[in-house]
């Protein structure tokens, strides 16, 4: 037989990207298509509308031979709400209500199970918040959003201004990938997080360089032969394991609060003790969750960032609100004097609808995966155990009837709230993205800097849209970017003309 390695990429879990090799999916035990269940009231119940496609590959390929949107809609508005398809073996029901999308990440959470392909978790770690659930999953959660928290952030100001600054200041004077940009900054801002500021610069590029090759590997088909990027990828990734076990082994001789200060997660982590007081978490335990916060906080940040930085470019009239916006900031802290301060990002009201409105938009993620762990009806339907179930966020963020004109970017719509579980750009319920509001912080910070002390022009055709894994404008949108400030312009013309010139 052939071996015919289909890589497929998937957009998928909330918070981060984990592209599936659906192959891997393909010796569990599957339920046939006529599978019939009863219901509460006795009534038989039915499969979901939609249509298989072919044996084994089912529509994989109509998934992949156009834009994967364009194929949810399409059965969108064929089907409706809940539909049948097949990716590479796998049997999937696909929700495109809020309401469904709330079942399963909500209400009824506890029959739907996050599901990846060991591969992933192998590369990531499986101890990963993202792969795990129960009580080590409550234990892990409850302590990356303590590191991710008001109080956390706040602190962190500070750092997060720093790094934008000195990503901003690299980028000064030339040509370069928004995205290639995005991820540095997004990056440097995991580490302040993880370490809290204090970390050597030497680790720090050993996690930035073996961490890039972890991720060149991770969309590969995972194959162990010397040489190909998978094989590599776990090479690098038993580097990162040693290099954090040696920063771990540092932070356990100085105890907690030593000179590193005692913030960021890191610390968290080591200090953490079960219910009973005793078992701390393991180095591993510790190793992969500082790579999966890595990993959830790089790409899916910067590629939002990227659209941040198209939108505002796009539309002149808006990028002069905004920068009206951020300059009163700038100037209250004596044109860049003082810091920016937590309290401010706070007031940042049209930058802020800004980035809403660009969550929706470019909608990154665009649905994520669950697996049933039971039958289980919905609304008259069956999702039989063992069922890929995907909750479709993007067809939800642009469906008419929840954002009038979703095709049009238009911040002043999030002046009012959004209807319940029609915006969901972070996921939902317990395996929601606890790191949204430092992504957030992340995006104000950037925005200001950026406004306040920059132009920038996009270089080549910026319309296309490709996957990198998420979508991002063609080649990252390739920009150029100067230092001139938005009242400089005023002032040089008044020189100017006072000059006589
Ligand atoms: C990875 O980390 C090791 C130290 O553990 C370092 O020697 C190496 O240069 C790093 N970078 C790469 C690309 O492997």
């Amino acid at each position: 037989m052939a071996f015919v390695f289909v890589v497929v990429f998937f957009f998928t879990a909330v918070c981060f990207l984990l592209p599936l090799c659906l192959l891997l999916c393909t010796s569990e035990k599957r339920r046939g298509v006529g599978v019939q269940s009863r219901g509460g009231d006795g009534q038989k119940l039915r499969l979901p509308p939609g249509s298989m496609g072919w044996p084994y590959v089912g529509e994989t390929l109509q998934l992949y031979s156009q834009d994967p949107n364009v194929f949810f809609a399409s059965k969108q508005k064929r089907y409706g709400e809940i539909f049948k398809t097949n990716l590479l073996g796998c049997p999937c029901v696909m929700l495109a209500s809020p309401e469904a999308a709330r079942f399963v990440l909500v209400s009824q959470a506890q029959l739907f199970r996050p599901t990846y392909p060991p591969s992933k978790e192998r590369m990531i770690g499986p101890w990963a918040l993202f792969f795990n659930q129960g009580e080590y999953h409550l234990r892990l959660r409850r302590l990356v959003q303590g590191a991710l928290g008001p109080d956390a952030l706040r602190a962190l100001v500070p750092d997060i201004d720093a790094a934008v600054f000195s990503t901003l200041g690299a980028w000064d004077g030339h040509v370069a990938s928004t995205f290639h940009a995005m991820k540095r900054l997004s990056f440097d801002v995991g580490i302040v997080t993880i370490f809290g500021g204090q970390l050597d610069g030497r680790y720090k590029e050993e996690l930035r360089t073996n961490y890039s090759v972890v991720e060149k590997g991770y969309n590969c088909f995972p194959n162990r032969f010397p040489g190909t990027l998978y094989h590599k990828a776990i090479q690098a990734r038993k580097q990162l394991r040693a290099i954090l076990c040696e920063i771990v082994a540092e932070r356990r001789r100085a105890g907690a609060g030593g000179d590193h200060g005692d913030r960021g997660l890191l610390d968290g982590l080591l200090r953490s003790r079960d219910d009973a007081g005793a078992a701390a978490l393991t180095d591993d335990q510790i190793a992969d969750n500082v790579v999966g916060v890595l990993f959830a906080a790089q790409d899916t940040t910067a590629s939002v960032l990227t659209w941040i930085l198209k939108y505002l470019h796009d539309s002149p009239k808006l990028l002069q609100d905004i920068q009206a916006e951020q300059m009163a900031i700038y100037v209250a802290n004596e044109r860049g004097k003082r810091p920016l301060t937590w309290t401010q990002t706070r007031s940042m009201t049209l930058t802020h609808q800004v980035i809403l409105e660009s969550l929706r938009m470019a909608s990154i993620i665009s649905f994520t995966f669950r697996e049933a762990v039971a039958d289980v009806e919905y609304k008259g339907f069956l999702i039989p155990k063992g069922w890929k179930v995907m909750p479709l966020f993007r067809n939800i963020h642009h469906n008419p009837e929840y954002f009038q004109d979703p095709h049009k970017f238009d911040p002043s719509r999030f002046k009012v709230a959004p209807r319940p579980n029609t915006f969901l750009p972070f996921g939902s319920g317990v395996h929601a993205c606890p790191g949204n509001e430092l992504a957030k912080l992340e995006m104000l910070v950037l925005v200001h800097r950026l406004v306040t002390v920059y132009r920038w022009e996009i270089v080549g055709a910026s319309d296309e849209v490709e996957y990198s894994p998420f979508p991002v404008p063609r080649r990252g949108l390739n920009a150029k970017l100067w230092k001139q400030q938005p009242e400089e312009e005023i002032g040089c013309s008044l020189v100017q003309i006072a000059a006589g010139a």
